[in-house]
């Protein structure tokens, strides 16, 4: 049996009554996570006043200290909209899929209506993990005792419950998370802040602040298709990924000499947001065609937590850096591809080689395949 550890605190009333299903209403998301005194240290070591021409290197326990990072998942993934997808995952009505952040395992789908819903991706009978992976669902069955929800989270069907006084299906629909789409991304988050408004701009405001507009203006809407994803799990702190992407260029010329050589390096420079940084820099070449993959065109915005958005020429594609555990984490790469490059009839796999090979032609290794 799968138990979804994300859970542990909805399901422990649960198995408290067992075998009755528990009408108490999850608190895990509410609930505040008492910071242990280690993490409290570490956070008190750092100084976020002083000004970022005097700043060092966070405490090395931010990067190693399993209680920090579980610190870190409430007070910065738990709050705030987060990217988990892209729409494309949800084109289509029964479209979902999973996901897990920190201890919240998710489920987003797109019903029979049309809507995008978002759901705490566990049973309410026993905890069960309901869904996985990806695809189309017309319902979600529970794999543990059968009971079975619809893409709008309500309960549908209760297995053998007939004998059970007080039970009332409409207490036992899936717990909702707040969901929404911003440009060709969808975002969740799983505290009760904020607005209630899901429309782009309002979504856009809490999620970049003032860096929306520069965003649409460049490039990163819902136009670009998928074009395909990898994932790659990396022996390091989330942050680590992250500190790479944003040290400005400055570890370009030594651990990537190649690209180096194509850039302008005195011209980088780096705009900051709220909650985004985008780096920009030129390139040598005066003349540059729509593949490339610097200059003017090219923006590389970092939006706070853990999402990167890379956009240049007809290209888009995204890093979502996703703690694991202290020292491991998940990025996953997404690629887009401006339609009138796409050849519908091509196989998926050819495809996939044509785009290492425009790569590796225009030099777009990522960073982290030559860890
Ligand atoms: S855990 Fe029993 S039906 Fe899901």
């Amino acid at each position: 049996m799968a138990i979804a550890q994300s859970a542990a605190a909805l399901s422990s009333a649960a198995r408290a009554s067992s075998p009755k299903p528990s009408r108490a209403a999850p608190s895990r998301i509410a609930a505040a996570v008492a910071t242990p005194e280690p993490a409290r240290r570490l956070v008190a070591a750092f100084d976020p006043a002083i000004p970022l021409a005097s700043a060092v290197t966070p405490p090395s326990g931010w990067y190693t200290d399993p209680d920090f990072l579980r610190h870190e998942l409430d007070r910065v993934f738990l709050h705030g909209w987060q990217a988990v997808g892209h729409i494309w995952q949800v084109k289509n009505p029964s479209d979902y899929f999973t996901g897990r952040l920190g201890n919240v395992e998710f489920v987003i789908c797109r019903d029979v209506n049309g809507e995008l819903n978002a759901f705490h991706n566990v049973c309410r009978h026993h905890a069960s993990l309901l869904a996985c992976g990806s695809g189309q669902k017309t319902c979600f069955q529970c794999p543990y005792h059968g009971w079975t929800y619809g893409l709008d989270g309500v309960l549908l069907k209760a297995t053998r419950i007939a004998g059970i006084k007080n039970f009332n299906k409409n207490d036992f629909g899936l717990i909702p998370i707040k969901v929404a789409t911003w440009g060709p991304f969808v975002l969740a988050r799983f505290d009760h802040g904020f607005s209630q408004e899901t429309v782009d701009d309002a979504v856009g405001d809490e999620w970049l602040g003032s860096a929306s507009g520069l965003l649409s203006r460049n490039g990163i809407d819902t136009s670009l298709p998928h074009v395909c994803r990898r994932e790659y799990i990396i022996k390091c702190n989330w942050k680590v990924f992250c500190d790479n992407y944003l040290d400005g260029g400055y570890h370009v010329p030594y651990a990537h000499g190649a690209l180096a050589s194509g850039l302008q390096l005195q011209s980088y420079e780096t705009l900051t947001y709220e909650r985004v940084s985008v780096q920009r820099c030129e390139s040598v070449q005066e003349e540059q065609n729509d593949f490339d993959r610097l200059g003017t065109k090219a923006t590389y915005a970092f939006v706070y937590p853990n999402f990167m958005i890379n956009r240049y020429g007809p290209w888009m594609d995204t890093n979502l850096a996703v703690p694991l555990d202290a020292t491991r984490c998940k990025v996953i790469f997404d690629y887009f591809l401006d339609k009138s490059l796409l050849v519908e009839s091509i196989s998926i796999s050819h495809f996939v080689l044509s785009v290492h090979i425009m790569w590796r032609t225009y030099n777009l290794v990522a960073i982290i395949w030559e860890w």
